[in-house]
């Protein structure tokens, strides 16, 4: 099982409580941050974000190209209603919506994605990434991590989170050197409100596909 959608997991499958929810226990702007330190958007630059949810990271983005895919038909339909006269919206599995794309990207992410798939379905988002990147383009990847030592308190709620494959972070790097030949990785430790560990990953140079 790549997720949890049953009994209070089920709350946050409601686009505004996910919404709320993340409000509430960000300490900060964690979006502010991503875009500003990593994603980094010009004017103009195609957008793919993958497991996008209700859309929200657009607001931080720019006037760019945007494309949102999701695999929760609730998630898009809210994300078309706010925020459909700007960008696209596909209903989708992350692995297979990606590989369709016509046009290259200058820009993918996966913004709390890559803890919801399993590694057979990981390694095919990755690759499909990597296939649609512009030269100079770049996959940008943020999930939460576990790490030894880790503060007791953050093992358990990320213990307690929908996405089941939450790896370490030289998991999820040695995944996403199978499809980039260069991975360069960050870890956080204060963008809640509560004890939490997260990892960034910047992923460019596709290698070729085998
Ligand atoms: C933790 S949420 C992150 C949403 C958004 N990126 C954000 O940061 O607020 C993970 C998202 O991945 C989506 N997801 C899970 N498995 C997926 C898959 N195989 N293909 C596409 N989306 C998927 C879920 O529906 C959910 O919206």
């Amino acid at each position: 099982m790549a997720q949890s959608t049953r009994g209070l997991y089920s709350l946050l499958r409601l686009p505004g409580a996910y919404t709320a929810f993340q409000q509430t226990i960000a300490r900060g702007d964690p979006q502010r941050m991503l875009t500003e330190r990593y994603i980094r958007p010009h004017p103009g630059d195609r957008v793919v974000d993958v497991g996008c949810g209700p859309g929200v990271m657009l607001e931080y983005l720019g006037e760019v190209d945007y494309t949102g895919i999701d695999i929760d038909a609730g998630y898009i339909e809210s994300a078309r209603r706010r925020y459909g006269k700007r960008a696209e919206f596909i209903c989708d599995r992350a692995e297979e919506a990606v590989e369709r794309l016509a046009g290259k990207a200058d820009l993918v992410l996966g913004k709390a994605l890559l803890h919801h798939l399993d590694d057979p379905q990981a390694r095919a988002f990755l690759r499909a990434a990597a296939a649609i990147l512009k030269p100079g383009g770049r996959l940008i990847t943020f999930d939460n991590v576990h790490l030894s030592p880790q503060r007791r308190v953050a093992r358990l709620l990320i213990a307690l989170d929908r996405g089941k494959n939450v790896r370490t972070l030289d998991q999820y790097v040695a995944l996403a050197k199978q499809s980039f030949a260069s991975v360069e990785s960050y870890l956080h430790h204060d963008l809640l409100r509560v004890p939490y560990d997260h990892c960034v990953m910047v992923c460019s140079n596709p290698r070729a596909p085998e």
